[in-house]
Protein backbone atom coordinates (compact mmCIF):
# COMPACT_ATOMS: atom_id res chain seq x y z
CA UNK A 1 0.00 0.00 0.00
CA UNK A 2 2.74 2.52 0.89
CA UNK A 3 4.22 1.58 -2.08
CA UNK A 4 1.53 1.58 -3.85
CA UNK A 5 0.93 5.00 -2.79
CA UNK A 6 4.64 6.55 -3.05
CA UNK A 7 4.14 5.51 -6.88
CA UNK A 8 1.17 7.41 -7.95
CA UNK A 9 2.92 10.64 -5.83
CA UNK A 10 5.95 10.09 -8.02
CA UNK A 11 3.74 9.30 -11.17
CA UNK A 12 1.84 12.78 -10.28
CA UNK A 13 4.82 14.50 -9.26
CA UNK A 14 6.93 13.22 -12.29
CA UNK A 15 3.95 14.27 -14.82
CA UNK A 16 3.57 17.72 -13.61
CA UNK A 17 7.73 18.87 -13.34
CA UNK A 18 7.77 17.27 -17.13
CA UNK A 19 4.69 18.71 -18.43
CA UNK A 20 5.55 21.90 -17.49
CA UNK A 21 8.92 21.67 -18.61
CA UNK A 22 8.01 20.58 -21.67
CA UNK A 23 5.55 23.39 -21.92
CA UNK A 24 7.32 25.88 -20.99
CA UNK A 25 10.35 24.32 -23.16
CA UNK A 26 7.78 24.25 -25.98
CA UNK A 27 6.67 28.00 -25.56
CA UNK A 28 10.13 29.24 -25.58
CA UNK A 29 11.16 26.88 -28.54
CA UNK A 30 8.25 28.59 -30.38
CA UNK A 31 9.23 32.33 -29.00
CA UNK A 32 12.72 31.60 -29.57
CA UNK A 33 12.39 33.65 -33.05
CA UNK A 34 10.57 36.71 -31.89
CA UNK A 35 13.01 36.35 -28.48
CA UNK A 36 16.17 36.30 -30.99
CA UNK A 37 14.68 39.29 -32.89
CA UNK A 38 14.54 41.02 -29.85
CA UNK A 39 17.76 40.15 -28.55
CA UNK A 40 19.09 42.05 -32.20
CA UNK A 41 16.74 45.17 -31.92
CA UNK A 42 17.27 45.78 -28.10
CA UNK A 43 21.03 46.03 -29.17
CA UNK A 44 20.55 47.92 -32.15
CA UNK A 45 18.41 50.12 -30.17
CA UNK A 46 21.02 50.71 -27.21
CA UNK A 47 23.56 51.55 -30.13
CA UNK A 48 21.14 54.30 -32.36
CA UNK A 49 19.92 55.95 -29.04
CA UNK A 50 23.89 56.26 -27.80
CA UNK A 51 24.92 57.65 -31.73
CA UNK A 52 21.84 59.81 -31.47
CA UNK A 53 22.87 60.94 -27.98
CA UNK A 54 26.36 61.94 -28.72
CA UNK A 55 26.08 63.30 -32.73
CA UNK A 56 22.53 64.12 -33.26
CA UNK A 57 21.28 65.43 -29.97
CA UNK A 58 24.61 66.75 -29.39
CA UNK A 59 24.79 68.64 -33.24
CA UNK A 60 21.59 69.97 -32.27
CA UNK A 61 22.28 71.58 -28.91
CA UNK A 62 25.68 73.00 -30.15
CA UNK A 63 23.37 74.90 -33.11
CA UNK A 64 20.87 75.99 -30.62
CA UNK A 65 23.57 77.30 -28.19
CA UNK A 66 24.99 79.32 -30.81
CA UNK A 67 21.98 81.14 -31.98
CA UNK A 68 21.05 81.84 -28.44
CA UNK A 69 24.21 83.67 -27.88
CA UNK A 70 23.44 85.25 -30.90
CA UNK A 71 19.96 86.19 -30.20
CA UNK A 72 20.69 87.84 -27.15
CA UNK A 73 23.88 89.90 -28.17
CA UNK A 74 24.03 93.44 -27.51
CA UNK A 75 25.96 94.03 -30.62
CA UNK A 76 23.06 92.36 -32.63
CA UNK A 77 20.25 93.96 -30.27
CA UNK A 78 21.22 97.46 -30.58
CA UNK A 79 22.25 97.30 -34.17
CA UNK A 80 20.91 100.05 -35.92
CA UNK A 81 20.47 100.37 -40.14
CA UNK A 82 22.05 103.72 -40.74
CA UNK A 83 20.79 103.43 -44.48
CA UNK A 84 17.92 102.17 -46.85
CA UNK A 85 19.51 99.94 -49.04
CA UNK A 86 18.61 96.50 -48.76
CA UNK A 87 21.70 94.12 -47.81
CA UNK A 88 21.93 90.74 -49.51
CA UNK A 89 25.48 90.52 -51.48
CA UNK A 90 27.27 92.72 -49.03
CA UNK A 91 28.37 93.43 -45.32
CA UNK A 92 27.60 97.50 -44.41
CA UNK A 93 30.54 99.12 -42.12
CA UNK A 94 28.99 98.90 -39.04
CA UNK A 95 28.17 95.14 -39.24
CA UNK A 96 31.76 94.38 -40.15
CA UNK A 97 32.86 93.67 -36.49
CA UNK A 98 29.97 91.09 -36.11
CA UNK A 99 30.34 89.51 -39.38
CA UNK A 100 33.96 88.63 -39.02
CA UNK A 101 33.21 86.97 -35.62
CA UNK A 102 30.46 85.35 -37.52
CA UNK A 103 33.01 83.82 -40.39
CA UNK A 104 35.10 82.55 -37.92
CA UNK A 105 32.79 80.76 -36.52
CA UNK A 106 31.27 79.40 -39.67
CA UNK A 107 34.87 78.35 -40.65
CA UNK A 108 35.45 76.51 -37.88
CA UNK A 109 32.09 74.72 -37.54
CA UNK A 110 32.13 72.66 -41.40
CA UNK A 111 28.45 71.67 -40.96
CA UNK A 112 27.46 75.52 -39.84
CA UNK A 113 27.24 76.78 -43.60
CA UNK A 114 25.32 80.60 -42.99
CA UNK A 115 25.13 82.44 -39.89
CA UNK A 116 22.52 85.69 -40.61
CA UNK A 117 20.30 88.40 -39.29
CA UNK A 118 17.71 89.48 -40.87
CA UNK A 119 15.91 93.07 -40.17
CA UNK A 120 12.12 93.18 -39.45
CA UNK A 121 12.48 96.81 -40.73
CA UNK A 122 13.06 96.00 -44.59
CA UNK A 123 13.86 92.14 -44.79
CA UNK A 124 17.48 92.57 -45.48
CA UNK A 125 19.59 90.33 -44.48
CA UNK A 126 23.73 90.43 -43.68
CA UNK A 127 25.29 86.83 -44.10
CA UNK A 128 28.54 85.25 -43.08
CA UNK A 129 29.93 84.00 -45.25
CA UNK A 130 28.29 86.07 -47.89
CA UNK A 131 26.21 84.44 -50.89
CA UNK A 132 27.09 85.88 -54.27
CA UNK A 133 24.33 83.88 -55.47
CA UNK A 134 21.29 85.11 -53.51
CA UNK A 135 18.77 87.38 -55.15
CA UNK A 136 19.24 91.37 -54.96
CA UNK A 137 15.43 91.91 -54.27
CA UNK A 138 15.47 88.80 -51.53
CA UNK A 139 13.37 89.87 -48.99
CA UNK A 140 13.61 87.53 -45.49
CA UNK A 141 10.51 88.52 -44.06
CA UNK A 142 8.67 86.44 -47.12
CA UNK A 143 10.29 83.38 -46.42
CA UNK A 144 9.14 80.58 -44.13
CA UNK A 145 11.97 80.23 -42.00
CA UNK A 146 11.42 83.84 -41.07
CA UNK A 147 8.18 83.65 -40.88
CA UNK A 148 7.96 80.60 -38.86
CA UNK A 149 10.34 81.73 -36.49
CA UNK A 150 8.43 85.19 -36.01
CA UNK A 151 5.28 82.89 -34.67
CA UNK A 152 6.82 81.04 -32.37
CA UNK A 153 8.01 84.87 -30.31
CA UNK A 154 11.34 83.94 -28.61
CA UNK A 155 11.42 80.34 -29.12
CA UNK A 156 13.84 78.15 -31.25
CA UNK A 157 12.39 77.31 -34.57
CA UNK A 158 13.37 73.98 -36.73
CA UNK A 159 12.55 74.76 -40.36
CA UNK A 160 12.09 71.77 -42.74
CA UNK A 161 15.01 70.83 -44.56
CA UNK A 162 15.01 72.96 -48.01
CA UNK A 163 17.27 73.76 -51.23
CA UNK A 164 19.25 76.84 -50.55
CA UNK A 165 18.23 80.18 -52.11
CA UNK A 166 21.16 80.86 -53.65
CA UNK A 167 22.93 78.36 -56.28
CA UNK A 168 24.89 76.28 -54.11
CA UNK A 169 22.21 73.80 -54.16
CA UNK A 170 22.81 73.04 -51.12
CA UNK A 171 19.71 71.11 -48.70
CA UNK A 172 19.98 72.48 -45.77
CA UNK A 173 17.91 72.97 -42.48
CA UNK A 174 17.73 76.21 -40.61
CA UNK A 175 17.34 76.85 -36.64
CA UNK A 176 16.33 80.53 -35.45
CA UNK A 177 15.02 82.89 -32.90
CA UNK A 178 13.29 86.01 -33.06
CA UNK A 179 15.54 89.49 -31.75
CA UNK A 180 13.94 91.58 -29.72
CA UNK A 181 14.72 94.95 -27.61
CA UNK A 182 12.39 96.15 -25.29
CA UNK A 183 9.33 93.90 -26.65
CA UNK A 184 9.87 95.28 -29.99
CA UNK A 185 10.82 92.27 -32.62
CA UNK A 186 14.21 93.53 -34.46
CA UNK A 187 14.41 90.70 -36.46
CA UNK A 188 15.56 87.08 -36.65
CA UNK A 189 18.80 85.48 -36.27
CA UNK A 190 19.00 81.90 -38.39
CA UNK A 191 21.95 79.65 -39.13
CA UNK A 192 21.70 76.82 -41.39
CA UNK A 193 23.43 72.99 -41.34
CA UNK A 194 24.28 71.31 -44.29
CA UNK A 195 22.24 67.88 -44.43
CA UNK A 196 25.37 66.68 -45.75
CA UNK A 197 26.62 66.33 -42.29
CA UNK A 198 24.11 63.81 -41.48
CA UNK A 199 25.44 61.88 -43.96
CA UNK A 200 28.78 62.41 -43.08
CA UNK A 201 28.51 61.78 -39.21
CA UNK A 202 26.51 58.23 -40.38
CA UNK A 203 29.87 57.41 -42.73
CA UNK A 204 31.47 57.98 -40.00
CA UNK A 205 30.32 55.41 -37.10
CA UNK A 206 31.69 51.91 -37.13
CA UNK A 207 28.26 50.72 -36.37
CA UNK A 208 27.87 51.83 -40.16
CA UNK A 209 29.73 48.47 -41.13
CA UNK A 210 27.07 46.16 -39.50
CA UNK A 211 23.88 47.67 -40.21
CA UNK A 212 22.50 50.73 -43.00
CA UNK A 213 21.64 53.61 -41.21
CA UNK A 214 18.82 55.95 -42.24
CA UNK A 215 17.71 59.28 -41.40
CA UNK A 216 14.33 59.87 -42.11
CA UNK A 217 12.03 62.71 -41.57
CA UNK A 218 8.30 63.05 -40.41
CA UNK A 219 7.06 62.47 -43.89
CA UNK A 220 9.55 59.51 -43.99
CA UNK A 221 11.48 61.03 -46.51
CA UNK A 222 15.45 59.99 -46.78
CA UNK A 223 17.39 62.82 -45.41
CA UNK A 224 20.67 61.30 -44.95
CA UNK A 225 21.97 57.54 -45.20
CA UNK A 226 24.81 55.49 -45.76
CA UNK A 227 26.72 56.31 -49.76
CA UNK A 228 25.93 52.47 -50.61
CA UNK A 229 22.52 52.11 -48.79
CA UNK A 230 20.38 51.23 -52.38
CA UNK A 231 16.74 52.27 -52.81
CA UNK A 232 14.89 48.79 -52.27
CA UNK A 233 16.76 49.18 -48.61
CA UNK A 234 15.31 52.27 -47.96
CA UNK A 235 11.50 50.94 -48.43
CA UNK A 236 12.27 48.78 -45.69
CA UNK A 237 13.45 51.91 -43.64
CA UNK A 238 10.03 52.87 -43.96
CA UNK A 239 8.46 50.26 -43.52
CA UNK A 240 10.35 49.59 -40.03
CA UNK A 241 9.28 52.72 -38.93
CA UNK A 242 5.33 51.90 -39.05
CA UNK A 243 6.68 48.10 -37.20
CA UNK A 244 5.96 46.10 -40.54
CA UNK A 245 8.50 43.52 -41.39
CA UNK A 246 11.04 43.90 -38.41
CA UNK A 247 12.48 40.62 -40.19
CA UNK A 248 13.34 41.05 -43.61
CA UNK A 249 15.34 39.04 -46.54
CA UNK A 250 16.96 41.63 -49.18
CA UNK A 251 19.02 39.54 -52.31
CA UNK A 252 19.90 36.67 -49.75
CA UNK A 253 20.57 38.71 -47.18
CA UNK A 254 18.42 39.00 -43.83
CA UNK A 255 18.15 41.81 -42.23
CA UNK A 256 16.54 43.02 -38.67
CA UNK A 257 15.13 46.46 -38.33
CA UNK A 258 15.03 49.15 -35.18
CA UNK A 259 14.67 52.52 -35.72
CA UNK A 260 14.90 55.42 -32.62
CA UNK A 261 12.89 58.99 -32.83
CA UNK A 262 15.10 62.19 -32.66
CA UNK A 263 13.83 65.48 -30.84
CA UNK A 264 14.03 67.24 -33.60
CA UNK A 265 10.71 67.20 -35.97
CA UNK A 266 9.90 63.72 -35.17
CA UNK A 267 12.70 62.38 -37.46
CA UNK A 268 13.62 58.75 -37.20
CA UNK A 269 17.26 56.88 -37.14
CA UNK A 270 16.74 53.51 -38.70
CA UNK A 271 19.25 51.06 -38.89
CA UNK A 272 18.83 47.89 -40.87
CA UNK A 273 21.21 44.97 -39.63
CA UNK A 274 22.04 42.37 -41.68
CA UNK A 275 21.86 38.92 -39.36
CA UNK A 276 21.80 35.46 -39.47
CA UNK A 277 19.06 34.36 -37.52
CA UNK A 278 19.40 30.23 -37.73
CA UNK A 279 22.38 31.03 -36.46
CA UNK A 280 20.79 33.17 -33.23
CA UNK A 281 18.29 30.80 -33.24
CA UNK A 282 20.35 27.20 -32.59
CA UNK A 283 22.06 29.05 -29.62
CA UNK A 284 18.91 30.00 -27.86
CA UNK A 285 16.95 26.91 -28.50
CA UNK A 286 20.33 24.88 -27.83
CA UNK A 287 19.93 26.58 -24.64
CA UNK A 288 16.18 26.23 -24.02
CA UNK A 289 16.50 22.89 -24.79
CA UNK A 290 19.56 22.15 -21.81
CA UNK A 291 17.49 24.13 -19.19
CA UNK A 292 14.33 22.28 -19.72
CA UNK A 293 15.97 18.71 -19.36
CA UNK A 294 18.03 20.15 -16.25
CA UNK A 295 14.69 20.88 -15.20
CA UNK A 296 13.10 17.84 -15.72
CA UNK A 297 16.29 15.79 -13.92
CA UNK A 298 15.86 17.89 -11.39
CA UNK A 299 12.05 18.22 -10.53
CA UNK A 300 12.52 14.14 -10.42
CA UNK A 301 14.99 14.04 -8.11
CA UNK A 302 13.34 16.24 -6.00
CA UNK A 303 10.24 14.18 -6.30
CA UNK A 304 11.51 10.80 -5.27
CA UNK A 305 12.82 12.65 -2.43
CA UNK A 306 9.69 14.52 -1.34
CA UNK A 307 7.74 11.57 -1.81
CA UNK A 308 9.63 9.62 0.28
CA UNK A 309 9.92 12.10 3.27
CA UNK A 310 6.22 12.85 2.69
CA UNK A 311 4.92 8.96 2.99
CA UNK A 312 7.65 8.83 5.72
CA UNK A 313 4.69 9.43 8.68
CA UNK A 314 2.34 7.31 7.03
CA UNK A 315 4.78 4.57 6.95
CA UNK A 316 5.55 4.56 10.39
CA UNK A 317 1.83 4.66 10.81
CA UNK A 318 1.10 1.53 9.11
CA UNK A 319 3.73 -0.22 11.41
CA UNK A 320 2.08 0.74 14.66
CA UNK A 321 -1.26 -0.39 13.66
CA UNK A 322 0.41 -3.66 12.15
CA UNK A 323 1.61 -4.10 15.72
CA UNK A 324 -1.81 -3.21 17.62
CA UNK A 325 -3.63 -5.41 15.18
CA UNK A 326 -0.46 -8.42 16.51
CA UNK A 327 -2.50 -7.50 20.23
CA UNK A 328 0.25 -4.98 21.17
CA UNK A 329 -1.73 -2.32 22.92
CA UNK A 330 1.17 -0.68 24.39
CA UNK A 331 3.25 0.47 20.94
CA UNK A 332 2.26 4.21 20.33
CA UNK A 333 3.08 6.19 16.91
CA UNK A 334 6.23 8.28 17.08
CA UNK A 335 5.06 10.16 13.90
CA UNK A 336 7.17 13.92 14.19
CA UNK A 337 5.94 15.20 11.01
CA UNK A 338 4.43 18.99 11.57
CA UNK A 339 1.58 18.41 8.89
CA UNK A 340 -1.81 16.17 9.07
CA UNK A 341 0.35 12.99 9.87
CA UNK A 342 0.84 14.42 13.27
CA UNK A 343 -2.43 15.08 13.77
CA UNK A 344 -3.83 11.58 12.68
CA UNK A 345 -0.95 10.17 14.77
CA UNK A 346 -1.98 11.76 18.07
CA UNK A 347 -5.61 10.73 17.39
CA UNK A 348 -4.30 7.27 16.46
CA UNK A 349 -2.08 7.02 20.18
CA UNK A 350 -5.06 8.74 22.19
CA UNK A 351 -7.26 5.89 20.66
CA UNK A 352 -5.11 3.42 21.80
CA UNK A 353 -5.24 4.59 25.19
CA UNK A 354 -8.55 5.17 25.38
CA UNK A 355 -8.44 1.12 24.06
CA UNK A 356 -5.67 0.15 26.77
CA UNK A 357 -7.48 1.55 29.27
CA UNK A 358 -10.73 -0.36 27.98
CA UNK A 359 -8.83 -3.55 28.25
CA UNK A 360 -6.94 -2.99 31.80
CA UNK A 361 -10.89 -1.92 32.82
CA UNK A 362 -12.53 -5.21 31.65
CA UNK A 363 -9.48 -7.69 32.85
CA UNK A 364 -9.93 -5.50 36.34
CA UNK A 365 -13.29 -6.25 36.37
CA UNK A 366 -12.93 -10.46 35.00
CA UNK A 367 -10.24 -10.65 37.85
CA UNK A 368 -12.75 -8.77 40.35
CA UNK A 369 -15.48 -11.44 39.28
CA UNK A 370 -13.47 -14.08 39.47
CA UNK A 371 -12.49 -13.31 42.91
CA UNK A 372 -15.85 -12.92 44.12
CA UNK A 373 -16.72 -16.62 42.78
CA UNK A 374 -12.76 -18.08 44.04
CA UNK A 375 -13.96 -16.16 47.12
CA UNK A 376 -17.41 -18.09 48.03
CA UNK A 377 -15.55 -21.25 47.92
CA UNK A 378 -13.03 -20.33 50.16
CA UNK A 379 -15.33 -18.89 52.80
CA UNK A 380 -16.30 -22.96 53.16
CA UNK A 381 -12.71 -23.54 54.59
CA UNK A 382 -11.78 -21.57 57.01
CA UNK A 383 -8.28 -23.09 56.31
CA UNK A 384 -7.90 -22.28 53.00
CA UNK A 385 -8.63 -18.35 53.36
CA UNK A 386 -6.52 -16.06 51.08
CA UNK A 387 -5.03 -19.33 49.72
CA UNK A 388 -5.99 -18.42 45.99
CA UNK A 389 -4.77 -15.44 46.42
CA UNK A 390 -1.18 -16.27 47.98
CA UNK A 391 -1.01 -19.29 45.16
CA UNK A 392 -1.36 -16.21 42.63
CA UNK A 393 1.31 -14.04 43.98
CA UNK A 394 3.88 -16.64 44.04
CA UNK A 395 2.77 -18.43 40.53
CA UNK A 396 3.42 -14.99 39.29
CA UNK A 397 6.89 -14.26 40.51
CA UNK A 398 8.11 -17.33 39.01
CA UNK A 399 6.60 -16.76 35.63
CA UNK A 400 8.43 -13.59 35.86
CA UNK A 401 11.46 -15.26 36.89
CA UNK A 402 10.93 -17.52 33.88
CA UNK A 403 9.67 -14.30 31.53
CA UNK A 404 6.52 -15.39 30.47
CA UNK A 405 4.41 -13.10 28.02
CA UNK A 406 1.84 -10.71 29.29
CA UNK A 407 -1.28 -12.76 28.31
CA UNK A 408 0.48 -16.15 29.82
CA UNK A 409 0.84 -14.39 32.76
CA UNK A 410 -2.97 -13.38 32.38
CA UNK A 411 -4.31 -16.68 32.09
CA UNK A 412 -2.09 -18.22 34.82
CA UNK A 413 -3.46 -15.31 37.00
CA UNK A 414 -6.82 -16.56 36.53
CA UNK A 415 -5.91 -19.97 36.47
CA UNK A 416 -4.37 -19.95 40.26
CA UNK A 417 -7.86 -18.01 41.67
CA UNK A 418 -9.79 -20.46 40.49
CA UNK A 419 -7.89 -23.60 40.68
CA UNK A 420 -10.02 -25.08 43.16
CA UNK A 421 -13.11 -23.68 42.30
CA UNK A 422 -14.28 -27.05 41.52
CA UNK A 423 -14.52 -27.78 45.32
CA UNK A 424 -17.87 -25.85 45.07
CA UNK A 425 -18.96 -29.44 44.18
CA UNK A 426 -17.29 -31.81 47.02
CA UNK A 427 -19.30 -32.20 50.20
CA UNK A 428 -17.83 -29.88 53.29
CA UNK A 429 -17.86 -33.14 55.35
CA UNK A 430 -14.72 -34.60 53.08
CA UNK A 431 -13.14 -31.00 52.61
CA UNK A 432 -13.45 -30.04 56.15
CA UNK A 433 -12.78 -33.61 57.53
CA UNK A 434 -10.14 -33.40 60.00
CA UNK A 435 -9.34 -37.31 59.76
CA UNK A 436 -7.60 -39.02 57.29
CA UNK A 437 -9.36 -39.06 54.40
CA UNK A 438 -10.71 -43.17 53.15
CA UNK A 439 -10.12 -44.17 49.27
CA UNK A 440 -13.35 -43.64 48.26
CA UNK A 441 -13.60 -39.74 49.86
CA UNK A 442 -9.79 -38.86 48.42
CA UNK A 443 -11.19 -40.33 44.85
CA UNK A 444 -14.11 -37.73 44.94
CA UNK A 445 -11.88 -35.32 46.10
CA UNK A 446 -9.83 -35.57 43.12
CA UNK A 447 -12.13 -34.85 40.63
CA UNK A 448 -12.44 -30.87 41.54
CA UNK A 449 -10.05 -30.07 38.51
CA UNK A 450 -12.64 -31.59 36.27
CA UNK A 451 -15.37 -30.35 37.84
CA UNK A 452 -13.83 -26.84 37.83
CA UNK A 453 -13.27 -26.98 34.36
CA UNK A 454 -16.31 -27.53 33.56
CA UNK A 455 -18.07 -24.96 35.30
CA UNK A 456 -15.49 -22.38 33.51
CA UNK A 457 -14.39 -23.97 30.22
CA UNK A 458 -17.55 -22.17 28.61
CA UNK A 459 -16.89 -18.36 29.48
CA UNK A 460 -14.75 -17.62 26.57
CA UNK A 461 -12.25 -15.53 28.60
CA UNK A 462 -11.85 -18.20 30.68
CA UNK A 463 -11.20 -21.13 28.38
CA UNK A 464 -7.30 -20.90 28.65
CA UNK A 465 -7.40 -20.69 32.55
CA UNK A 466 -9.35 -23.75 32.63
CA UNK A 467 -7.07 -25.73 30.81
CA UNK A 468 -4.50 -24.82 33.07
CA UNK A 469 -6.49 -25.24 36.28
CA UNK A 470 -7.90 -28.97 34.36
CA UNK A 471 -3.68 -30.21 34.89
CA UNK A 472 -3.06 -28.47 38.60
CA UNK A 473 -2.71 -32.08 39.97
CA UNK A 474 -1.07 -33.39 37.57
CA UNK A 475 2.95 -34.94 38.71
CA UNK A 476 5.92 -34.89 36.53
CA UNK A 477 6.17 -38.63 37.26
CA UNK A 478 2.36 -38.90 35.30
CA UNK A 479 1.23 -40.23 39.15
CA UNK A 480 -1.29 -37.21 39.11
CA UNK A 481 -4.71 -36.84 38.25
CA UNK A 482 -7.13 -36.29 36.36
CA UNK A 483 -5.17 -37.86 33.57
CA UNK A 484 -1.72 -38.79 35.06
CA UNK A 485 0.47 -36.61 32.51
CA UNK A 486 3.76 -36.60 32.41
CA UNK A 487 6.47 -33.87 32.29
CA UNK A 488 6.23 -32.78 28.26
CA UNK A 489 2.54 -33.45 28.50
CA UNK A 490 1.92 -30.68 31.04
CA UNK A 491 1.63 -26.71 30.19
CA UNK A 492 4.29 -24.96 31.99
CA UNK A 493 1.79 -22.74 33.53
CA UNK A 494 -0.43 -25.85 35.03
CA UNK A 495 3.19 -26.76 36.69
CA UNK A 496 4.17 -23.32 37.96
CA UNK A 497 0.69 -23.30 39.93
CA UNK A 498 1.23 -26.76 41.00
CA UNK A 499 4.98 -25.53 42.45
CA UNK A 500 2.55 -22.58 43.94
CA UNK A 501 0.11 -24.34 45.33
CA UNK A 502 2.47 -27.04 46.86
CA UNK A 503 4.23 -24.53 48.47
CA UNK A 504 1.15 -22.69 50.15
CA UNK A 505 -0.15 -25.68 51.43
CA UNK A 506 3.05 -26.40 53.16
CA UNK A 507 3.70 -23.28 54.62
CA UNK A 508 0.28 -22.91 55.68
CA UNK A 509 -1.97 -24.79 59.07
CA UNK A 510 -3.98 -27.28 57.13
CA UNK A 511 -6.57 -29.41 58.94
CA UNK A 512 -4.56 -32.57 58.76
CA UNK A 513 -1.52 -31.13 60.37
CA UNK A 514 -0.15 -30.64 63.66
CA UNK A 515 1.73 -27.66 63.19
CA UNK A 516 3.36 -25.64 60.58
CA UNK A 517 6.27 -26.48 59.12
CA UNK A 518 9.70 -24.83 59.53
CA UNK A 519 11.71 -23.06 56.15
CA UNK A 520 13.98 -25.56 56.34
CA UNK A 521 11.37 -28.41 56.12
CA UNK A 522 9.60 -26.87 53.51
CA UNK A 523 13.10 -26.93 51.56
CA UNK A 524 13.42 -30.58 52.15
CA UNK A 525 10.09 -30.90 51.44
CA UNK A 526 10.32 -29.31 48.53
CA UNK A 527 13.73 -30.26 46.82
CA UNK A 528 11.89 -33.69 47.17
CA UNK A 529 9.32 -33.33 45.46
CA UNK A 530 12.06 -32.81 42.46
CA UNK A 531 11.29 -35.06 39.64
CA UNK A 532 8.65 -36.88 41.05
CA UNK A 533 5.83 -34.19 41.69
CA UNK A 534 7.59 -31.23 40.55
CA UNK A 535 9.67 -29.47 37.90
CA UNK A 536 13.03 -29.05 39.30
CA UNK A 537 14.21 -25.91 37.38
CA UNK A 538 10.57 -24.21 38.41
CA UNK A 539 11.39 -25.28 42.42
CA UNK A 540 14.72 -23.62 42.00
CA UNK A 541 13.19 -20.66 40.91
CA UNK A 542 10.94 -21.15 43.82
CA UNK A 543 13.18 -21.54 46.14
CA UNK A 544 15.45 -18.19 44.75
CA UNK A 545 12.29 -16.07 45.37
CA UNK A 546 11.56 -17.56 49.09
CA UNK A 547 15.42 -16.01 49.98
CA UNK A 548 13.97 -12.68 48.86
CA UNK A 549 11.05 -13.22 51.56
FE1 LIG B 1 -6.44 -28.25 43.99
Amino acid sequence: MVRSIRTKVIISMMSLVILSGMFLGYVNYMDSEKLAIDIIKRNNKAELENINEYYFEKLIFDMEYIVNIWANNQEIINYTKTDDKLYVRSIPEDFINIYEKWLGLTESMKNVTWLYYALEEDGSIYIAPVDETMPLDYDARSRDWYKGTVDKHGEIFWTEPYIDAGNSGKLLQTVSKAVYKDNELRGVIGLDIELEKFTEIIEGLSYSKQSNIFLLNEKLEVLASNENASENLSIYAKKAVSGEQELFTLDKIQYVSTYVPISINNWKLVALTQTNLNEELNLIRDRILTIVLLTIIIGILMSLILSRNLLKPLRSLILTTEKVSDGDFKVRSTVTSNDEFSVLSMSFNSMLDDIENLLTQRDENYIKTVTVLANAIEASDEYTRGHCDRVGEIALKIADKLNLTAEQKSNLRFACILHDVGKIGISDRILNKPAKLTENEYEIIKKHPEIGFDIIKEIDFLEEPAKIMLQHHERIDGKGYPYGLKDKDIRIEAKILAVADTYDSISSARVYRERVFTNDEIKKELLNSIGSQLDKELVIALLDIIKEF
